[in-house]
This record gives structure tokens, sequence and C-alpha cells, in this order.
């Protein structure tokens, strides 16, 4: 049989960068993007090295091949190298040993003429796609794909990486559960989520959390210790808690390592011991605190991360084949559509609904938020 006659197109290239900390499912991503581009519509892909600091040197970025994309479909990461401190709009340079930031976003728009791309796919969270939003403003031809561990996008349900981090932070309250029980102990396991408690409320659930804390919300600390005597009057001698480092303890802000500066983001982390610390001064429960961290970002993708990844690639190809540029491809009720990127923008971060069913069933089958009810 004849081979598919090829779609004419006549967009030749693309460029495509990955911004913003990695998740597993980027390479996969990257790979349905190839070999799309190639099968369905001849296009070539330039692939642009660690986001969007990549985009300022059009030295760095090179034609992705068919052998590029060979047997990278399994594998955790970006080969094409990830930045997310790397916005054209506020770069650091130094100028007579002074520091400055100064915004480079026209040498950025330059390169994508200089490339000769006509049309830019950026898989990023919040924010790079917020940096995308504000190139696109500029007349940048950008196609967005949602990607984020946290699964705080808005605009679409589900973003590839947090079925996987998920998966790895189950597997880990999993392993809590046999040396919490042999030792009698609370085990507290910190996990990521800076505004949105999704991966500790599912890998809560999934894991068999008793206690689940959340930024949506706010706990204290007798809500907690309630719940630890109340296992512990049914002859339940351990606990295991679930928290998002986002977590906000009533009356508190939440636990930072560093602050927010004109460059970066505030780095979280350090509630999981504080809670810990507040159980043992409080209850005299023997507790440990387990911080996951990057390991729920690092790893193969599992299964739906692969399929979700792969669907948004070949997605985010047709989407600007179309010339949907200023779009975001997005997965909802099961299915793969695209939004306005400034539509899913405004609907971000997307946070865990207090009163949602899932919250309620959670509550349904004895786990606690650390609050009153
Ligand atoms: O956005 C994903 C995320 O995993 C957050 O949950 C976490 O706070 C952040 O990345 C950590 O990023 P990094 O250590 O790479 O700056």
């Amino acid at each position: 049989m004849a081979p598919a006659a090829r779609k004419i197109f006549q967009l030749k290239r693309l460029g495509i960068l990955t911004g913003g900390g990695d998740a597993p499912g980027l390479n996969a991503v990257i790979r349905a993007v190839v070999l799309t581009a190639s099968n369905e519509y001849n296009l070539e892909i330039v692939g642009i090295p660690d986001g969007f600091d990549g985009l300022l040197d059009s030295d760095r970025a090179r034609v992705l091949t068919l052998a590029d994309v060979r047997g990278i479909l399994s594998r955790g990461g970006t080969i094409l190298g990830a930045a997310n401190r790397g916005n054209p709009f506020a770069k650091k340079t130094t100028t007579a040993g002074a520091e400055t930031i100064i915004d480079v976003s026209a040498d950025a728009l330059r390169n994508i003429e200089r490339l000769k791309l006509d049309g830019l796919l950026v898989l990023g969270g919040d924010g790079t796609l917020r940096i995308s939003q504000d190139l696109i403003a500029h007349g940048a031809p950008i196609v967005g794909v949602p990607k984020t561990i946290d699964n705080d996008m808005g605009g679409t349900d589900v973003t590839f990486g947090f079925n996987t981090a998920v998966a790895t932070a189950t597997d880990a309250a999993d392993r809590l559960h046999s040396t919490a029980e042999s030792h009698h102990r609370v085990m507290v396991l910190e996990l990521m989520g800076r505004e949105a408690g999704w991966i500790a409320l599912v890998a809560g659930v999934a894991g068999g959390a008793d206690v689940i804390l959340i930024p949506e919300i706010e706990f204290d600390i007798a809500g907690l210790i309630a719940k630890l005597e109340e296992r512990r009057s049914r002859g339940r001698l351990f606990s295991i808690l679930a928290v998002a480092e986002g977590a906000r303890l009533k009356n508190n802000g939440q636990v930072l390592r560093s602050q927010a500066d004109a460059l970066h983001i505030a780095r979280l982390g350090g509630i999981g011991q504080q809670v810990s610390d507040l159980i043992e001064a409080t209850s005299g429960l023997e507790t440990r605190c387990t911080v996951l961290g990057h390991l729920q970002r690092g790893g193969s993708p599992v299964p739906f991360d692969r399929w979700l990844a792969t669907r948004y690639g070949a997605a985010a190809v047709r989407l600007a084949a179309r010339r949907g540029f200023g779009r975001m491809v997005c997965y909802r009720d099961a299915g793969i559509g695209d939004i306005a990127l400034t539509d899913a923008l405004a609907l971000t971060p997307k946070l865990v609904d207090p009163t949602s069913e899932m919250v309620q069933m959670a509550r349904g089958v004895g786990i606690s938020f650390g609050d009153d009810q």
C-alpha cells in the first residue's frame, strides 16, 4: 500500500523549549512533537536548550532528528535541558562588577525570527507560560503545553508528570507504613505542592494517610493531635501524615527556605519537620519526618503520563499547524482540546476545593485535614 500522502503545509519550522522545573513526560512530548511534525506535516523541529535562556543564544539551537528522539519515551528529565529562572523580561547581568536586571525580550523575539521559526512550542507551568503570554503580547507565535507535577495549571484537568509524582509519593507512604507500625510512630511525609495540595491529597488517599495537610485548608495543632489520639484510643498506635510543602498552620504563613526576590519565587520546605516537632512537643508521640523532595520530579513517567504527554505533543503540532498561536493544549473530560492561554492563566493556580466531593470523600473515610471538622 502506498504511504499516506503528507499534508501540504506552509509552515516549515517550529521551535520547542522546556521551561521551569522538569516533570516526567517532557521527553515523551518532545518525541511526539518530532514524530508528528515529521510524519504528518514534514515540518522541521528546532530544539532550544535550557528553556528561555537558550532562546537568547540562537547558536545553541539545533534541529531535532528522529534519531534524537529514539528511546526517550520512558526517560525522565528533558533532553533539551530546563531552566526555571530563565525570564527574558528580567535577566540578571553584571556590568562593571554590579548586578542589574534587564529586559532582553527583544533579543528573544529577534532570535525566533533569526531561527526562522514559524511557531514555538513552550512546555511549561505557571511561570513559564506567563512569560510566554508576555512574549505572545509582543507578537511571538507560541503554543503552550501544560506541565507541572503540582497539577495546579488551570484550563486543563491534569498535567503530565502529576501521576508519576503521585505514584512516587504513594510508594513512599506505603513504605513508611510498615516502619511506622513496627515502631508505633507517627510518620510525617512532606510532599511537593506550593499553592495546591493535589499530590498530598491524591497520594495521601492512595497511600492510606490518616492526616492530609494541604495549602487550601489551614490546620491547627489541636485538630491534628485529636486525630492521632483518637487512633491511639482505638489501638492504632501509628499514624501517617501526608503534608504538602505549602501547607499552612493557622495564623502562620507558609514555611520558606528562602524569600522571593526579583528573579526567584520563594523556595518552600520545612513544614514537615515543623509539624513533626509540634506533634512531639505537644503530645509526646515519637515522630519522624521524611521529605520526598525532588524524587517526585525524577524517574521514568508512569504509563498515563506517557500517554498524556504523547497526546499533548501531537496536539501541539496540530494546533500550531492551524496557527492556533496564543493557545494551550489541554485535557478536559478525557479529551484533548485547546484553550486561550490567557484563559488558562486566569484559572491558575487550580486549587483543591475544600468543599469538593474529593475532600468530603477523604473525610468520610476517616482522614483528617487537621482542622476542626
Ligand atoms: O513546581 C513544581 C515544584 O516541584 C514545586 O512543587 C516545588 O516547590 C518546586 O518545583 C521546586 O523547584 P526547584 O527546587 O527546582 O526550584
